[in-house]
């Protein structure tokens, strides 16, 4: 009796497993047939071929975005749509594709569509994109006006500070992770100049693990996955209460102190007013100075260290760097100021030929929203739900644009000779979404920081922060790579970091 029915449960689930291999034998010709016989909509846009269901283009897209598509564009034109874990993407690439999607209309394509599921969990409700969109431009016009000259011309000695207070540590020579050791002295400026004295002083008594904690809900995985119970995602969660209290707690005591006047991002927060009269509520505070922090955290972070780590191979740009500073404030030991940071024009290029060949944000999403978007250069139709992805990381190193655009040159912003500067773009720099004039076509190849109604709002201060210490950096140590090969892009993170950023500091005697 026992062997019979043993024999038979053996029968049925060898029936059952040949049945699965048929049906998945089915779909996956079925799979690759559709893409090859099925007639296609004239109008619908080319989808990349993928031999795998549900992963689509995933791996190859994981392992180069870029190079993939790159190859996308020359085998299929600017527009095209693959298969990223079952979502449908819609690449738009090449000025044109930038402008199409940056200058979308809100009801066409939204970004909160493409981003709000992971950063509600990390800023709070009602904050940028879990805000209604013309609050969330109102909110950006807030972080504007709280980063103006006035306040940059008190901030850069803080950052000052703050780099002399962390470097002054280090031994003499010494080997360290650039982007880890700038991730560190970043929170630590950033917190300083944005969010003021009594959070940065807070930093190590727990503040800098809860930004650690909340930090973790900003991964790649997150982005797929927004809400697992795990212990990850709960920590991130309890981080962002914490953190709000603490906000709170020194909200609170400045209230209680009105004539104590500090010039941060925080009080710019606490005076303002939305347009109907009202007060920023303090959960949107607490939101918007998170949203601020984390939008240069890791972008900052990541530019310093491929700043350093392109510079070590090339020693003259770094003694230009150091004969510019003596040249224009006098000598190495001035001190950076906010007026003299901007005079010293080589070290603005250094940083802006890294932001163009390793932009730390190369693409952008926006999820289409009504029925379809038409692709007005070809009238190719893009259907509702498909996110769109426009792609500055292609264009920036695009030859059309920019004479060899592989080598790190910061002179080609100082000589101009590269096409991208005699180029045509449109007039839609002047358009103001809210939080005033965006500043630069959504046309133009170069847009490390975006264009249209998302533009960052936090460049100047970005290259404010970054010339402040890389100028510092580079008066303080002599460096060089621990590997002679050039590093490569790590795409596994939500930022492009530098795959081995090992450098060997000495420090300098000034
Ligand atoms: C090197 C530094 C930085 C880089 C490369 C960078 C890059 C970018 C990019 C590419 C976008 C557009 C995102 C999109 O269109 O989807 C963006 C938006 C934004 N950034 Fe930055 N950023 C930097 C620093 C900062 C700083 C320091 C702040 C705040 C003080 C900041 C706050 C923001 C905000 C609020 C937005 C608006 C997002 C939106 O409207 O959807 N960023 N940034």
């Amino acid at each position: 009796m026992a062997i019979i029915s043993t024999l038979v449960q053996n029968a049925s689930a060898t029936n059952l497993f040949t049945k699965a291999v048929v049906a998945i034998v089915l779909y996956w010709a079925f799979h690759i047939l559709s893409q090859l016989i099925l007639p296609k909509n004239p109008k619908a846009v080319p989808t990349v071929f993928s031999w795998v269901p549900f992963i689509g283009s995933a791996i190859e897209f994981g392992k180069d975005p870029i190079v993939f598509l790159k190859n996308c564009q020359k085998k299929y034109g600017d527009v095209f749509t693959f298969n990223l874990l079952h979502k449908r993407v819609t690449a738009c690439v090449g000025p044109d594709g930038n402008q199409f999607i940056f200058n979308a209309k809100q009801n066409l394509a939204s970004a909160a569509g493409a981003y709000n599921h992971m950063t509600k969990h990390v800023f709070g409700s009602d904050i940028v994109f879990d805000a209604p969109h013309s609050i969330f431009m109102e909110q950006k016009r807030f972080i504007k006006a709280g980063l103006n000259i006035e306040n940059f011309r008190k901030v850069v000695p803080y950052i000052i500070e703050e780099c002399n207070m962390f470097w002054d540590k280090y031994d003499k020579k010494t080997t360290v992770d650039a982007y880890k050791m700038f991730g560190s002295l970043i929170i630590n400026t950033a917190s300083r100049s944005l969010l003021g004295p009594e959070i940065r002083n807070a930093l190590d008594d727990g503040v800098a693990q809860l930004y650690y904690d909340l930090d973790q809900g900003f991964r790649p995985l997150n982005f797929m996955f927004p809400n697992l119970p795990l212990p990850a995602y709960r920590r991130r969660d309890q981080a962002r209460e914490k953190l709000a209290k603490i906000y709170s707690g020194v909200i609170q005591k400045r209230r209680a102190e009105p004539d104590v006047k500090y010039n941060d991002l925080l009080q710019a927060l606490m005076d303002a007013t939305y347009k109907d009269g009202s007060k920023i509520p303090d959960h949107h505070i607490c939101g918007i100075l998170t949203a601020a922090l984390f939008g240069g955290q890791h972008t900052s972070s990541t530019t310093s260290a491929w700043t350093v780590l392109e510079l070590a191979h090339r020693p003259e740009v770094i003694k230009a760097l150091r004969q510019e500073m003596i040249e224009k404030l006098g000598s190495l030991q001035a001190e950076f100021t906010y007026d003299n940071l901007e005079v010293l024009t080589l070290l603005e290029c250094v940083v802006k030929e890294t932001l163009r060949l390793h932009p730390p944000i190369f693409n952008m999403m926006r999820r289409v929203v009504a029925d379809k978007m038409i692709y007005d250069k070809t009238g190719q139709e893009i259907p509702k739900g498909n996110y769109l992805c426009a792609a500055p990381g292609v264009t920036q190193i695009d030859p059309t644009y920019f004479n060899d655009p592989m080598v790190w040159d910061p002179y080609r912003w100082i000589n101009k000779t590269d096409p991208v500067h005699k180029m045509e773009v449109g007039d839609d720099a002047n358009i103001d979404y809210g939080f005033g004039a965006v500043g630069i076509s959504s046309r133009s190849p170069f847009l490390p920081f975006g264009a249209g109604r998302h533009r960052c709002i936090g460049e100047k201060f970005g290259y404010l922060q970054l010339k402040a210490i890389i100028g510092t950096f580079v008066k303080k140590f002599d460096f060089e790579t621990v590997s002679e090969a050039a590093p490569k892009p790590d795409y596994t993170s939500m930022v492009v970091v530098p795959s081995d950023s090992r450098v060997i500091l000495t420090r300098r005697d000034l």
